[in-house]
């Protein structure tokens, strides 16, 4: 690799090459992919180049996989998109002993159970690999899928195919006719280390941990390279527990085995908050000496009616809980505190460290969060610091080993300019970020916004990675999110076509305007998401679209909801997970002249598709609104709310004509006066449990 190219030889050249274009690949897919990059930028850089000029000097030498004839990672795809069924959700977390307490503690409140009723638990080793959900039909293994955004995964059900714990076809009769088994891809310790061994001695990059691992090989093209693979599978889920005709998880998990999947054997059924939590403890301490990497135990609630009317959130079913295990921490030198300037503007100081290797991964980057971080634990370039990796979360700084400081140490001032652009960064009084106020002139937030557009939750262009994004925002063909789309056409004109640029070809630069063209059309939560709105994730982004549906809607309320009088603003609330701070961002968004010319224009460019409404539901709640009134004997008023709710009703705590139904409980008060004068069905608790159900 340092040889220099003049001396090299032809046969070494051609060694070189192979391990670059396979070294490049696999930091390509940690990058694009993966988004967790283990070298630096310029580290990446300086392997391009050298592949570029080796394919200079020997251009007969030059791969069908060279990594200069493609982009981004299509080793690793494309995969056929898969629409979930039923959404495969996420967990909530918990890390203390206390969490789990709160934990039963709301299932008791959320079902109105008396505290000499037990609760069972389910307590499952977290498996720390990746989400599948395999389909059978008429009991044959048909369509395997990643979990992707958890709408919409990848089809990978030929690597599936390959894993020895999945059943291709199950005879058994009570086995249902149509139905998703959900579990868990992962790859045991022995057999990761032995595959990375022989990877080691054929010269090919290894993977960081298991996790990795696996994850890079159920996205193999080839499925015969997935074969080879040591993968395993545990099944812990379905999409919808009703064909089973099972009444609890447990008995799930019994059928699951006898069916020929594998059931992860430590799985235990608990009655109390003390068995669950010696069982946490007892994993916990056995941690290290298990066969496979696990990051916590999740308990699920064991009966299905129970979860069944605890319902989930938009994230995460309410009745299940990831603990997790406490965070993996190692010591290390700070070299030095670096600044990153976000999309919006913020000044994010980042840890760069002396490699060490923190539960199994090599760390050399760690967070610092913001000024404020940095102020209160003292950190000082040169310190020697305890840093922590939590699950898949960034690894954080943790504390100063203060009698490791040397006496020459200075305290770290935070810089009050954009160390891009050079404008002021600021402090808003109540905001804990220095944001630079460069704002457009920022090269750094124009080109972190226009990455985030392309991105695979958002506008999902294939082949167009960070560095081409900020390359052409750098030569200035791309400023704005409607450039992209009017990219093709002004490279037809261009005297420099793509195609002609270093690292281009013709079929890099046509699959790159297919790829841009074949996004033309977006769902509108998707097309929310890309505009880079701060706070507005994929879950709020998702809320807004269902509860909105057309981008026309969505727009003209969130204009009109500038005035905190209007009812634009109180149905902007009245959304679950939609607060103050998020209205806030979302109107002063829509204020801002600037993001309504860069709207007007993309919106010529493409076009929103409607989303489907929140009441996807044929219920004669559907789209009204509903008030409870009185106490409910049949169910807690939360459980009646999230009831109401999934029948695409919304629930109101105040009569008005504007009001569909009124339910009253026992003791009703005035609400059920008011409806009577204006005139509004009312529904007895019995009445409105009948109709819900759709009796
Ligand atoms: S249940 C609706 N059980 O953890 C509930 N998940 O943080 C679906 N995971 O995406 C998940 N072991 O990939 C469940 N025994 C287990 C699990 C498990 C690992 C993963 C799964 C999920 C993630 C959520």
């Amino acid at each position: 690799m340092h040889k220099p190219i003049e001396k090299i030889t032809e046969e070494d050249a051609k060694e070189e090459l192979r391990r670059l274009a396979e070294l490049i690949a696999y930091h390509d897919r940690l990058y694009y992919l993966e988004d967790q990059p283990e070298i630096s930028d310029a580290d990446y850089d300086a392997l391009r180049l050298r592949n570029a000029a080796l394919e200079k000097k020997f251009p007969h030498l030059i791969r069908e996989d060279s990594p200069n004839l493609r982009v981004g990672a299509p080793l690793l795809g494309p995969f056929k998109k898969v629409q979930h069924r039923k959404e495969m959700l996420s967990l909530d977390n918990g890390f203390e002993d206390q969490d789990v307490h709160d934990f039963m503690e709301r299932i008791r409140r959320f079902l109105n159970i008396p505290p000499e009723t037990p609760i069972e638990l389910v307590a499952e080793p977290k498996i720390d690999g990746l989400s599948a959900t395999l389909e059978y039909q008429k009991g044959l293994f048909v369509l395997g899928a990643t979990r992707g955004d958890g709408t919409e995964g990848e089809d990978i059900t030929e690597n599936l195919k390959t894993l020895k714990d999945i059943p291709a076809l199950i005879a058994a009769q009570d086995f249902p006719n149509v139905t998703e088994i959900r579990g868990e891809v992962y790859m045991r310790h022995e057999d990761f280390l032995a595959m990375n061994q022989e990877r080691e001695a054929q010269g090919q990059p290894f993977f960081a941990n298991p996790r990795n691992a696996a994850a890079g090989s159920v996205r193999q093209l080839d499925s015969s390279v997935t074969a080879k693979r040591p993968l395993k599978f545990f099944a812990y889920a379905c999409d919808e527990y009703a064909p089973f005709h099972v009444k609890t998880h447990w008995e799930f998990l019994e059928k699951l085995k006898e069916w020929g999947f594998v059931v992860n054997p430590l799985a235990k059924l608990c009655s109390t908050v003390d068995e669950v939590l010696a069982y946490y403890h007892e994993l916990e301490s056995k941690r290290t000496t298990l066969p496979y990497d696990i990051d916590g135990i999740v308990y699920k609630v064991n009966r299905i009616d129970w979860q069944n009317r605890m319902g989930s959130s938009t994230r995460a079913p309410r009745w299940a809980l990831a603990h997790k295990f406490p965070a993996e921490q190692a010591q290390t030198h700070l070299n030095d505190i670096l600044i990153q300037v976000g999309r919006t503007g913020a000044l994010t100081p980042v840890a760069i460290l002396q490699p060490v290797t923190v539960g199994g991964v090599v760390v050399s980057r760690a967070s610092l969060h913001n000024e404020d971080e940095i102020a209160r634990k003292d950190v000082r370039v040169g310190d020697t610091v305890v840093i922590q990796r939590a699950g898949d979360v960034i690894p954080q700084v943790v504390r100063v080993v203060g009698e490791k400081r040397g006496s020459d140490s200075h305290p770290f001032s935070f810089p009050h300019t954009c160390p891009v652009c050079g404008s002021h960064a600021v402090r808003l009084p109540g905001e804990v970020a220095r944001k630079c106020i460069g704002g457009l002139i920022c090269g750094a937030q124009a080109a972190l916004r226009l990455r985030h557009f392309v991105s695979r939750d958002a506008f999902d262009i294939e082949g167009f990675g960070s560095k081409h994004v900020e390359a052409f925002y750098k030569e200035g063909l791309i400023h704005s999110p409607a450039d992209i789309f009017t990219l093709e056409e002004r490279d037809r004109q261009s005297l420099t076509p793509l195609r002609n640029r270093e690292g281009w070809g013709d079929l890099s630069a046509k699959n790159l305007f297919k790829a841009i063209a074949s996004r033309r059309k977006i769902p509108l939560h998707r097309f929310i998401y890309a505009l880079g709105i701060p706070q507005v994730g994929q879950a709020t982004a998702k809320l807004l679209a269902r509860h909105y549906v057309s981008y026309e809607m969505w727009q003209e309320a969130m204009r009109a909801a500038k005035n905190p009088e209007n009812e634009a603003y109180i149905d902007l609330m009245s959304i679950d997970g939609v607060g103050p701070s998020v209205s806030a961002d979302l109107i002063a968004f829509f204020d801002e002249p600037h993001n309504r010319e860069v709207l007007a224009s993309l919106l010529k460019e493409v076009t929103v598709v409607d989303e489907k409404p929140l009441a996807a539901s044929s219920s004669i709640f559907a789209n009204k609104t509903i008030v409870f009134t009185g106490a409910l004997t049949h169910m807690t008023r939360v459980e009646a709310k999230v009831r109401a709710e999934a029948l695409g009703a919304k629930v109101a705590s105040s009569v008005s004509a504007k009001t569909d139904y009124v339910v009253v409980g026992e003791d009703p008060g005035s609400k059920a006066k008011s409806a009577k004068e204006l005139g509004v069905p009312i529904l007895t608790e019995e009445e409105w449990l009948k109709a819900a159900r759709g009796l």
